[in-house]
């Protein structure tokens, strides 16, 4: 029987990036703050006796169909742990935007992956799960949680958090693909102090992930503590408005933005345009090009984003998916 699997989409809330002196690898260490969110892709799969491989088909022609395609990647390691032989189809069904910053190749991943265990009838170890998701991409491993979830090292060390409570929000995607290596090649060029002898430096790049880890610490801790000091209800509307308060007291960025609005101009007006149609608080997600905004109501995301359509920016509402939701909604 073929199964079918949601895959959502992730935003980042702040992220940091470290020198590259950090790591022994090509990477860059990371501070961030993933939340998932509603809007999905849709992976259905399909095994046949009788011959072997992998198939993907997907409608989109920006989705490779060959081994490059993280979905490839994850289900040959998958298969091969399972010692499970014959013809695996993936079908991708798009709507999420391709090289957008909402982690949609890596969430199509995830989901082949808990897919190929429902289609199979058996579980990979939780500690293949984690390997395979990590040697394919920074951004697998955090869909192997869900909710809102800590991201170190290079984005791919993840740790649950306490979940935020459901945030309206607007999600804007501009039709531009940003791409990640080369955004980050963006940051060494301007921030990579140590190395170009410009910028900032080792130690000031090293400080900024400190405070980034003080910044959520904060943001999550000083809620709660203001929570209960005004006697705000732990539950519903007041906890999350309480909660972005305390975000945007905090000041959490995203670093990405430094770089990819100098390059593309148009996404900080995307910005500008969310902020203005009243969002407490908006960013870039991971290195874009989608932008998004929190908001106080499902209307009012629903208005902002029948807004910024009507300026030709296209948008849409929608909502963060907690981990309970996300696991209860993925198949
Ligand atoms: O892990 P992923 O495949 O998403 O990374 C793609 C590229 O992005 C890497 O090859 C690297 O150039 C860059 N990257 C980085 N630091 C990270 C994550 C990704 O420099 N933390």
């Amino acid at each position: 029987m073929p199964v079918s699997v949601r895959s959502f989409a992730k935003i980042n809330i702040g992220l940091y990036i470290g020198p590259p002196e950090m790591r022994e690898d090509e990477f860059h260490e990371l501070r961030t703050v993933y939340q998932t969110i509603a809007l999905h892709d849709t992976i259905k799969l399909g095994l046949t006796n009788g011959s072997t491989g992998i198939e993907i088909k997907c409608r989109n022609p920006r989705v490779p169909q060959d081994e490059s395609n993280t979905c490839y990647r994850v289900a040959e390691r998958v298969m091969k742990t399972l010692k499970t032989r014959g013809k695996l189809t993936i079908t991708i069904e798009k709507q999420l935007p391709v090289k957008g910053g909402l982690g949609a190749g890596s969430s199509n991943a995830v989901a082949t992956m808990v897919g190929i265990e429902k289609l199979l009838k058996k579980r990979l170890e939780p500690l293949d799960r984690l390997r395979i998701a990590a040697e394919v991409g920074s951004d697998l491993p955090l869909f192997l949680i869900g909710g809102t979830v800590l991201g170190i090292g290079r984005g791919e060390q993840v740790f649950p958090l306490p979940d935020l409570p459901p945030i309206n929000m607007v999600v804007a995607t501009p039709d531009i693909g940003v791409s990640t290596p080369k955004a980050f090649a963006a940051w060494d060029g301007l921030f990579g102090g140590a190395k170009n002898g410009s910028g900032l430096t080792v130690s000031e790049q090293t400080s900024t992930l400190n405070r980034f880890s003080s910044e959520v610490y904060s943001w999550l801790n000083g809620t709660s503590f203001s929570a209960a000091t005004s006697g705000v209800s732990a539950r519903g509307g007041n906890r999350a408005e309480a909660l972005l308060l305390d975000l945007v007291r905090t000041g959490i960025e995203n670093d990405f933005e430094r770089v990819v609005f100098t390059q593309f101009p148009e996404l900080r007006d995307v910005k500008r345009a969310i902020e203005r149609e009243g969002s407490s608080y908006a960013s870039l997600s991971g290195s874009g090009s989608t932008l998004y905004g929190f908001f106080g109501s499902k209307a009012e995301a629903a208005k902002a984003a029948e807004n910024l359509n009507a300026k030709d920016i296209p948008a849409q509402a929608t909502v963060t998916l907690s981990r309970e939701e996300y696991w209860k909604s993925i198949v």
